[in-house]
């Protein structure tokens, strides 16, 4: 017997009426980004492998232990992007950054591929929905993007979340903070696993990622980011706050957001929500203004940040779906078929945004007609958000006479008129 088959652990299918909402949240990102004048961008979802060790950081927990990466044919190492923040930068570089008018400002949305251990919310191919904006240094820049954020997320019917915000020491502060965050642990050390012992000779900003309660609890005196700002970071941190007040971004600060990935600088932020469980970030981001030099451009300031889709459409209650007028087209007997498609394609001709299924049954009005009642009812099948549903009966009299007969299925109202009338009665600007 063959075994059956199964979609990998950690992915999951979309269907209908799920998948729509996919595609709706990203018709709001569309066109809220598109306000702002960011433009999308779409990159392989495979990168050379090398492109997140320099990026992402080789001593992160995703190029660590979470990255799919293979051979391809020729032998090249090549690796399921995690993330895309990473393959933007390496887009835009290759394309050569000089003699791009900046700002840039970009978003796309895709698959990202992690292997980590799967559970609610948390999978190995999720979907993300990410901004990069790059070219403004100054805090305006970031502001800019926790604004449109924020205005992204209230299209979407959040009203109630807010961001928590640090600004983490970069460069020479950076290494000052990682000696003394050495410092404050190695003390402590024996209580370290192998992962957090590691991260603590490696990369101790890493521990900050370990869920282990006892290194969270000896973070919990460690020194503090802010503390380990030079001058110029700490204005930059000021002045963001200032524009966020001013915009009506709400956030509150927390030194213990480092984020899990090493391009980070100065400014870093995340959004949470209670409705989610153990794995509750809705989206991270924040400043990376090495990232594009260390990848081989010209040094270009930058700031982003990346929503996990799925996480945000498990939490979301509002439906943005666009509504449709449905008509659900009804043939008799084979004899309408033709008649049926006819009158299907006109009908989407004049009623804009309207949903034609035709039902090819062709067992009787009745049988048509019990059908539609059966698919229409049920949300698995069908996707659509239905500003009314109608279906159109074609009998052997409508097909002699070039007539047709809607039936309203709310109402139960129901009228004859010549098929020649439908863009009259049916068509745009008409009530139902
Ligand atoms: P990240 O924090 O690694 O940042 O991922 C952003 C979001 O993706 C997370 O907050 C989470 O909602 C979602 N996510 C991550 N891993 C998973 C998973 N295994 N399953 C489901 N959702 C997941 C980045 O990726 C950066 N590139 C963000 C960025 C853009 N920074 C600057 N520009």
């Amino acid at each position: 017997m063959s075994v059956k088959l199964r979609a990998p652990k950690g992915t999951h299918d979309l269907f209908p009426p799920e998948s729509e909402k996919y595609g709706a949240v990203e018709n709001v990102a569309r066109r809220v980004f598109g306000s702002f004048g960011y433009g999308e961008i779409r990159t392989p979802i495979f990168e050379p492998t090398e492109l997140f060790g320099r990026s992402v950081g080789d001593t992160t927990d995703i190029v660590h232990k979470e990255m799919y990466t293979f051979p391809d044919r020729k032998g090249r190492s090549l690796t399921l992007r995690p993330e895309n923040t990473a393959g933007v930068v390496r887009a835009l570089v290759e394309r050569g950054l000089q003699d791009t008018p900046r700002p840039i400002r970009l978003w796309y949305a895709g698959p990202q591929f992690r292997y980590e251990q799967p559970q609610a919310g948390r999978f190995r191919e999720f979907r993300q929905i990410g901004v990069e904006l790059l070219g403004v240094a100054a805090a305006a820049g970031d502001a800019e993007v926790l604004t449109m954020l924020f205005r992204f997320l209230e299209a979407l019917g959040f009203t109630d979340l807010s961001a928590t915000l640090n600004c983490i020491p970069s460069g020479a502060a950076r290494e000052a903070f990682s000696a003394a965050l050495r410092e404050h642990v190695r003390p402590r050390a024996a209580a370290l696993g192998p992962e957090d012992a590691r991260r603590l000779e490696e990369n101790p900003l890493r521990l900050f990622d370990s869920k282990d309660p006892d290194v969270v609890s000896i973070l919990a005196g460690a020194p503090a980011t802010l503390d380990f700002l030079d001058e110029e970071s700490r204005r930059h941190h000021e002045e963001l706050k200032a524009l966020l007040g001013q915009s009506g971004v709400r956030f509150t600060e927390s030194a213990a957001i480092v984020r899990g990935l090493d391009y980070y600088t100065r400014t870093v932020f995340e959004v949470a929500s209670d409705r989610l469980g153990a794995q509750n970030a809705i989206l991270g981001g924040g400043r990376y203004d090495g990232l594009v030099a260390q990848l081989g451009g010209p040094p270009t300031p930058a700031v982003g940040f990346a929503i996990g889709e799925d996480r945000l459409v498990s939490v979301m209650t509002a439906d943005v779906r666009p509504e449709r007028s449905v008509f659900w087209v009804v043939p008799d007997s084979k004899e309408e078929l033709a008649y049926a498609l006819a009158v299907a394609a006109e009908l989407r001709a004049v009623v804009p945004d309207a949903t034609v299924e035709s039902d090819f049954g062709a067992r009787g009005l009745g049988k048509g007609l019990s059908r539609a009642a059966q698919i229409l009812a049920d949300p698995g099948r069908y996707a659509q958000r239905a500003a009314g549903v109608r279906a159109v009966l074609l009998g052997s009299r409508e097909r002699e006479d070039g007539n047709v007969t809607i039936k309203d299925l709310e109402t139960g109202e129901q009228q004859t008129f010549p098929r020649g009338q439908l863009a009259e009665r049916l068509g745009a600007g008409r009530e139902r």
